[in-house]
């Protein structure tokens, strides 16, 4: 395993950190049972993964809090999350750390590492910053987390207007942010603030569906070709076939995995899998050297302008 500094929290963390949300969820997709998920994470940390994610709302804060019953509690970064509102209102800072208290239940745990303000929406900023930090900061104090974080609600802030102002304000020490081959505009939005002792950086939607299923991929890049926004070529055959071709990758999803990784301004690259074959070769992926200048050049010149590609909403109801 690489091992990295997440921006300016100074934990020492490993470059790929196991996701327990997305559409995988540990394998509730695909059926898995408790001690199948709970393997995965053993998997992941005999592996030399330290940096777990979970949340309140993706229903797998009860397995890693089973999982760290046999990991020695100061050997894993456990990151979790909060949203801070529903359908029909903000939520208070009070109710905010209620949420929190619940996670470190089902964690069984006293504290987390890091915790995010979940999907947090451009218009509820100001909110968060001035009704729920100041009394999160309290919460900080008495130890119930050690650094706050924030995540963007990706699908609905194609331009990452929420996260464009939090990577400005000290109090975040931590940010989650889409990004991958075909959604670029973090790095002109997002990295250049978090370099160079910024906020650490969590890179969410490496692969998704638009790499791991095919036909979202095949109508994806139908749409855009009908749009004006890529070559109509790319709609043809094996579109992206140049990435094994000249980019030496094994697969879509080894290249979209290396992507990501060697972006300047990654730290930690968050991957969620069910299945323990897939939990070994996107490690071997996320390790292996960065894809030829050329092949990086390529994505940058097809599909740098494009904005909220592939920013899919999860399978699961919330
Ligand atoms: N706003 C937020 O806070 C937010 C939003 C989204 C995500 N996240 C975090 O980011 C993490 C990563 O999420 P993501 O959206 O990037 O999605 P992801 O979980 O990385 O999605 C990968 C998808 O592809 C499949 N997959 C993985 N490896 C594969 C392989 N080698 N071959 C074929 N299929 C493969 C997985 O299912 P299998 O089970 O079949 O492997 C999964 O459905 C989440 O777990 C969560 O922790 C946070």
């Amino acid at each position: 395993m690489d091992y990295t500094t997440l921006g300016k929290t100074g934990l020492e963390v490993s470059v790929a950190g196991l996701g327990t949300g997305g559409n995988s969820r540990l394998g509730r997709k695909t059926g898995r049972s408790t001690k199948e998920s709970v393997a995965i994470i053993h998997a992941a940390v005999d592996l030399g993964i330290n940096f777990i994610d979970t949340a309140e709302n993706y229903g797998t804060e009860p397995f890693v809090g089973e999982a760290l019953k046999s990991i020695p509690r100061d050997s894993v970064i456990v990151s979790t999350k909060s949203h801070i509102s529903d359908k029909e209102r903000l939520w208070s800072g009070k109710e905010v750390v209620k949420h929190l208290e619940a996670s470190l239940q089902r964690l069984g745990t006293d504290y987390v590492d890091v915790f995010n303000l979940h999907g947090v929406k451009p218009l509820e900023y100001d909110h968060a910053m001035q009704e729920i930090v100041p009394i999160l900061l309290r919460e900080k104090e008495k130890g119930k987390f050690l650094h706050l974080g924030v995540t963007e609600a990706a699908a609905s802030d194609a331009e990452h207007a929420m996260l464009h102002r939090a990577v400005q304000d000290e109090n975040w020490e931590v940010c989650m942010v889409a990004f991958h081959m075909m959604c670029q505009n973090a790095r002109a939005q997002v990295f250049p603030f978090t370099q160079n002792g910024g906020a650490g950086t969590l890179l969410m939607y490496a692969v998704r569906s638009i790499f791991s299923d095919p036909t979202y991929l095949a109508e994806t890049l139908e749409a855009l070709a009908k749009a004006g926004e890529i070559p109509t070529e790319l709609t043809d055959g094996d579109p992206l076939s140049f990435l094994m071709e000249e980019g030496g990758a094994k697969s879509i999803i080894d290249a979209a995995y290396r992507f990501v990784r060697h972006e300047p301004g990654v730290d930690v690259l968050l991957f969620g899998t069910g299945n323990l074959d897939h939990l070994e070769s996107n490690l071997t992926s996320i390790l292996s050297p960065p894809l030829p200048e050329q092949t990086v050049q390529r994505l940058y010149n097809l599909f740098g302008s494009l904005k909220g590609v592939g920013l899919d909403l999860p399978i699961f109801k919330q």
